[in-house]
């Protein structure tokens, strides 16, 4: 289905796919999460909308930029009307930004006045409360998505959220707890998780599912790349700024590497399982190349093992350590054969019989997966349709949140212990001031709480 057209979305999941797994009647949060956007819905639930919608941003950097990007190119009636950032000099690089980008129609679309840039760790607070606008991008780091998003879903608004959508359990139950509230408001809630809208990825998944390889019998993803970038600390910085700008080194704000980034491997590693959830994971990590406190407290590895109730197991490794071999691939063993899938190479979208034979192809077009994301989500706003990723999006977080906190203590983590943990990252208030390092964890040492 062509994602520009105002039609039902067309879900990542496909509903004859969850009836043959049967997974549907043993899962229904998993049904839950994705029934509103089931195609073949013939009557839209939520009034079609014509108006001009008005877009918010709340965090304003790289994805912020970007996303308000897309959502003005994904409908022609939409302006940017509000911004919110805890920093000054970021929001004004992503203006600056959005409006190269936009060009000579950047004077109709980009209506942001002084009045309507709003700073500081509350912010948000002022795009979600402003009854003007319609939809709202969060875009900030994960440690506020749970708080940003119950304010925009309790004030009304449709949302597009980024990966992940918490970094701790009692985030990621606010997130279920808003994504249930949006869909009773008939809200959309797109979540970032890009390659689900990826058009050769979601070839190759439902390829996957239709069976070109038999029963999946064990899937591997791989998130295997270098280190990020730090910004140097500055003597007028507080502990709390340095933190802020080197955020994907601090666990409360990022919620690791595994959860930050390499969710989106465990978001595949999930989508080729069908959404099931998984009973349990342990796993191995650590700092083999990091060390010192400009790496704040994350890790640099770690190695997952998924189980299911039927016994399969999914793998998951990830490691950002510089001068080591990248990989970025879903490997997948069925009973009938094996495919190797990285979303960077569509050459890859492929499915191989037992003997290594070509069984499928995908021959289709990869257009941009951030402007698909934008073109659904306000087509499925558009016509009545809204999208709700809400409660898959928070099950793949909650899968990465479970792992990282098995490496931390080296104690298995169920579901259930994971979905319950009390564990709150992060300090009480917020405010650019003092704020403690976390001890880097020690498997065997370090409590699962
Ligand atoms: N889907 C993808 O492929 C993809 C790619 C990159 C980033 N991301 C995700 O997007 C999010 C942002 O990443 P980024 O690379 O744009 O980071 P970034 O640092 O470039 O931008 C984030 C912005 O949010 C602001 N911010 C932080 N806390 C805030 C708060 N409480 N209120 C308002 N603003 C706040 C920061 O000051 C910063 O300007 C992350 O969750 C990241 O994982 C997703």
């Amino acid at each position: 289905m062509n994602p520009n057209h105002a039609q039902p979305p067309e879900s990542s999941y496909s509903r004859r796919d969850i009836v043959k797994s049967g997974a549907a009647l043993a899962l229904p949060l998993v049904v839950a999460g994705c029934a509103a956007s089931a195609p073949g819905a013939k009557t839209p639930f939520a009034p079609r909308v014509t108006k001009q919608l008005k877009i918010g941003v709340v965090g304003c950097g790289g994805r912020g930029t970007g996303a308000a990007v897309q959502a003005l190119r994904a409908d022609p009636n939409t302006v940017l009307w509000a911004m919110a950032d805890v920093f000054g000099d970021r929001m004004e690089g992503s203006l600056q930004g959005v409006a190269t980008e936009m060009g000579e129609s950047a004077a109709a679309r980009v209506q942001v006045p002084p009045e309507r840039r709003y700073l500081g760790f509350d912010s948000h607070r002022r795009v979600t409360d402003d009854p003007e606008i319609d939809v709202v991008l969060l875009t900030s780091y994960p440690h506020f998505r749970p708080a940003q998003l119950a304010a925009a879903v309790a004030a009304g608004k449709h949302v597009f959220a980024e990966k992940p959508l918490a970094v701790d359990g009692p985030g990621l139950r606010s997130v279920l707890a808003s994504a249930e509230l949006a869909k009773q408001k008939r809200l959309a809630l797109l979540v970032g998780f890009c390659w689900r809208y990826h058009d050769g990825m979601r070839a190759s998944f439902d390829a996957l599912h239709d069976g070109a390889i038999g029963d999946v019998l064990s899937v591997h993803t791989t998130y295997h790349t270098g280190t990020l970038s730090r910004r140097p600390r500055r003597p007028e910085w507080s502990e709390m700024e340095f933190q802020m700008r080197n955020w994907w080194h601090f666990t409360w704000i990022s919620g690791d590497h595994i959860v930050e980034q390499a969710v989106h491997s465990i978001d595949r590693l999930s989508w080729a399982m069908r959404d099931e959830l998984p009973l349990r994971v342990n796993c191995l990590g650590g700092r083999a190349a990091r060390s010192g406190p400009e790496h704040g407290d994350v890790y640099d590895h770690f190695a997952a093992i998924y189980e299911y109730a039927d016994g399969r197991r999914g793998f998951h490794t990830c490691t950002q350590i510089d001068g080591t071999p990248s990989d970025n691939t879903d490997y997948v063993t069925g009973s009938d054969g094996r495919a190797a899938i990285n979303g960077w190479n569509p050459e890859s979208f492929v499915m191989l019989d037992r003997k290594g034979r070509e069984e499928w192809r995908y021959k289709g077009e990869n257009r941009d997966m951030y402007q698909n994301e934008h073109d659904q989500l306000f087509a499925s706003i558009r016509g009545g349709y809204p999208i709700h990723d809400g409660v898959r999006g928070a099950h793949s977080t909650l899968m990465a949140i479970m792992a990282r906190n098995a490496a931390y203590t080296g104690q298995t983590v169920t579901w259930e212990q994971a979905l319950a943990s009390q564990e709150v990252l992060g300090p009480a208030s917020y405010a650019l001031g003092d704020v403690p390092l976390r001890e880097v964890p020690i498997p065997g040492k370090t409590p699962l709480a």
